[in-house]
């Protein structure tokens, strides 16, 4: 029987919000595989130090999502340097906590431009490329948020700009799928970056724990070993998809 193949040797990834937590495993776990990976943040400090430890297939890029001349522009430096982008991954993003009445309107604003706008940005400036290199993966970070209206760790207003993520998700699969570009989304769980670490009290964690049949948070790990098999060969026939990776949280 034919083995697995989960390697990306040579492929060119672009991870967007890098710097920290999810992105930054994504990135890690992309070059372990054979990547050269294109780690971006707006939080320059960090990316530098955290791209500078994973090696030379590591490049960092400031890279605000919710300005599309930045975008744009290392999108382009990119392709012209690489030759095109293989795999995009749509993870930077940010929370809101609390009741529907707490988020007042500038956090709503900054969820809409971080969560929304940002992947609109991203997908504008690479899909062209990957559909005229008739190839290409795009990967979002949703969550399980999407599914529940909120409800665990974000709120109500985050929850549904994580919908919007899965039904981009599915749109984008249908419309790129003919020129072989495949997109997919992952719903983590919750997992203890920096976006949740305030919110994750001992009494909330100990609430959200009794939640997860699998009896534990979801790590980076758990999530960027998904990323990679939706980037890998392996996944070549799914698209459309929404892939949870919640120990089980949304059965319960
Ligand atoms: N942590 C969780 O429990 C959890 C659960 C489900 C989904 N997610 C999703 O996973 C993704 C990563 O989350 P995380 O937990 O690693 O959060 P994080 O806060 O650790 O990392 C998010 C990164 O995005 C960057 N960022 C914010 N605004 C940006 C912008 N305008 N341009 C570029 N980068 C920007 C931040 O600087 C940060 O480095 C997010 O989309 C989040 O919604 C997280």
């Amino acid at each position: 029987m034919d083995s697995i193949d989960i390697r990306l040797d040579g492929r060119v990834v672009l991870v967007t919000g890098a710097a920290s937590g999810i992105g930054l495993g994504i990135a890690r776990h992309c070059i372990a595989q054979g990547a050269v990976v294109y780690l971006t943040d707006v939080e320059e400090v960090a990316l530098a130090r955290n791209a500078g430890a994973l090696g030379a297939n590591a490049c960092a890029r400031r890279m605000d999502v919710c300005d599309a001349g930045e975008v744009e522009r290392v999108v382009t430096e990119i392709i012209d340097t690489r030759g095109g982008i293989d795999v995009l991954v749509n993870n930077a993003g940010v929370v809101a906590q609390g009741s529907y009445a707490e988020t007042l309107e500038p956090a709503w604003q900054k969820l809409l431009a971080v969560n929304l706008t940002g992947v609109y940005h991203c997908v504008q400036a690479v899909a062209g490329s990957m559909r005229q290199r008739q190839r290409g993966v795009i990967i979002n970070l949703a969550s399980v948020s999407a599914m529940r209206g909120g409800g665990s760790i974000g709120n109500v207003w985050y929850g549904a700009t994580k919908a919007a993520v899965v039904s981009i998700t599915k749109g984008l699969a249908r419309e790129l799928g003919a020129d072989g570009v495949r997109v997919n989304a992952i719903a983590p769980g919750v997992i203890e970056t920096e976006m949740v670490k305030t919110a994750l009290t001992p009494e909330v964690r100990q609430r959200v724990l009794t939640r997860f049949p699998l009896q534990r948070l979801a790590t980076v790990e758990d999530v960027a070993r998904a990323t990679v098999f939706l980037a890998s060969d392996a996944a070549s026939f799914i698209t459309g998809q929404t892939l949870a990776v919640d120990g089980g949280f949304l059965t319960s």
